[in-house]
């Protein structure tokens, strides 16, 4: 873009130095209130300064739709406090370009329908023991948030790795949770020092990645053991990372990328769908009607048979009630890009390298696209009250080339927990405790969200 053409182009609001002197300490408190204030007064593109870093903060489906369908190449994705490659390395949710696409088509075939049907089975025999979990605790209010974690460990682990041993999954799940302690400790530190530097914190990170990450090695070895021996093995992700590209040597896959693939659908997956499920449970609980006509539909539609794929169409009250949870509570609230090249939204000028905050939370929460947003209304899911909404306005799983590659199975998920558990079980709120949205990574349940689990008669 020339300096002429630059200079006929709209300036982007600028909110800096406000953010910087009054209202830090609230942006820190509260990120969701501050980022949605911002965009209320300022419009859909704003510019904010945080310490000396320059932000903006989008808030529109069209301009969600220019960035992240039509120019996605221009707007690559942007780790922000540089947590999510330490964690995850450089797999499919932190990489770009053609490596991203690389990868892209090596893991498309796993979430394909005839894969999602494979692991059906899977996830009932998960569910049942949940369900087992939860007539055995009695009327003692649980932590539901804990048994979505453990459910959906168990479930995305079984994917993974076939029939990992017993002493695998317990390691993994214990290692597991001191990552996700020590990467929280991390994201919440004020000063971030480079974990290059040996603070205390630092050490303790890098140790228990370096845990984890040997214990994943050790996995991939046994594996690749086994498939030397001809040991018979079940269809798995790990058994399709280690044969994609096998034809030819130069296209497959080594040994660290198959462990950041691993460790992305990990991370991405169990924690997304358990927060979203507890999320769901905590209005389920708190508005018994809802949870009647999910009863009554799933009753309607599977009278006593095992719910399978093709039911989910059929399930149209349970699907609302799922979107609108992941409305009202996204779990990605956040998504970031930074533009490689100079550019224009909209009639602004966007200068090269500009990081831009894609505020999810508030445009799902923004009542110039939504009726009553602070509403829980999954009724507004029917596709009749769907007709003039733009299709931007809702991105729970993002939009465009790096929409979730794990939607259909959380979906299916979710589906089935949902219709299996409330027909089960009167969930009921464990006293009055509010629950306050955490917008960490993830937007996570504070202090967590304890439902007591009466079994039907
Ligand atoms: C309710 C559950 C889930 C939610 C709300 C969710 C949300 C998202 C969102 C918003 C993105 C796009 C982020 C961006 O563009 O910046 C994404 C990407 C991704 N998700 Fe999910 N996700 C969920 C479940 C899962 C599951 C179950 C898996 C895998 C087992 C998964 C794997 C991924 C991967 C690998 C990407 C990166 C895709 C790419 O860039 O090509 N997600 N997810």
């Amino acid at each position: 873009m020339s300096s002429n053409q630059s200079q006929n182009l709209l300036k982007i609001p600028d909110a800096g130095t406000k953010i910087f002197y009054q209202e830090i300490k609230e942006a820190l408190q509260n990120p969701l209130k501050t980022l949605c204030n911002l965009t209320k007064k300022y419009g859909g593109i704003v510019q904010i300064k945080i310490v000396y870093k320059k932000f903006m903060v989008v808030e529109s489906p069209e301009y969600f739709k220019y960035i992240l369908q039509d120019k996605y190449k221009n707007f690559p994705k942007h780790d922000l406090s540089g947590l999510l490659t330490n964690i995850l390395g450089h797999g499919l949710i932190t990489s770009n370009g053609k490596t991203w696409l690389q990868q892209r088509r090596i893991m498309q075939p796993a979430f394909h329908k005839t894969q999602l049907e494979g692991i059906m089975g899977i996830i009932h025999q998960e569910i049942d023991k949940l369900i087992d979990t939860l007539k055995e605790n009695g009327a003692i209010p649980i932590d539901i948030c804990k048994q979505f974690m453990d459910l959906n460990f168990r479930i995305i682990t079984r994917m993974l790795f076939g029939e990992a041993e017993h002493r695998e999954l317990k390691e993994i799940s214990e290692i597991m949770n001191d990552l996700a302690i020590e990467a929280e400790k991390q994201l919440t530190q004020a000063i971030k020092l480079p974990l290059s530097i040996p603070t205390p914190s630092n050490i303790r990170f890098k140790r228990v990645r370096k845990k984890f990450d040997s214990l994943i090695y050790s996995i991939i070895n046994n594996r690749k053991i086994q498939i030397s021996r001809d040991t018979p093995i079940q269809p798995d992700i790990l058994q399709m990372l280690l044969t994609a590209g096998a034809e030819d040597k130069h296209d497959a896959l080594t040994d660290e990328q198959i462990r950041d693939e691993l460790t992305t659908l990990f991370m991405a997956g169990y924690e997304t769908t358990s927060q979203t499920l507890g999320w769901l449970f905590y209005r389920v609980a708190k508005h018994p009607e809802i949870a009647a006509a999910i009863r009554a539909e799933t009753k309607e539609v599977l009278a006593d048979r095992a719910i399978d794929l093709h039911d989910f169409a059929q399930l149209t009250y349970t699907t609302n009630v799922i979107k609108e949870t992941m409305r009202f509570y996204p779990s990605v609230w956040l998504m970031v890009r930074k533009n490689l090249a100079a550019d224009t939204l909209a009639q602004h000028y966007l200068p090269k390298q500009s990081i831009l905050l894609l505020n999810v939370y508030g445009l799902h929460h923004n009542e110039a696209y939504w009726d009553k947003p602070e509403e829980f209304l999954p009724d507004r899911f029917d596709a009749a009250n769907l007709k003039d909404q733009h299709p931007f306005c809702y991105v729970p799983f993002g939009k465009g080339p790096r929409l979730c590659i794990g939607e259909p199975f959380a979906m299916m998920l979710m589906q089935i927990v949902v219709s299996r558990l409330v027909s089960t079980f009167e969930c009921v709120p464990a006293g009055d405790i509010e629950v306050k949205m955490e917008p960490q990574i993830t937007l996570k349940p504070k202090p967590g969200i304890y439902i007591q689990f009466n079994p039907l008669v």
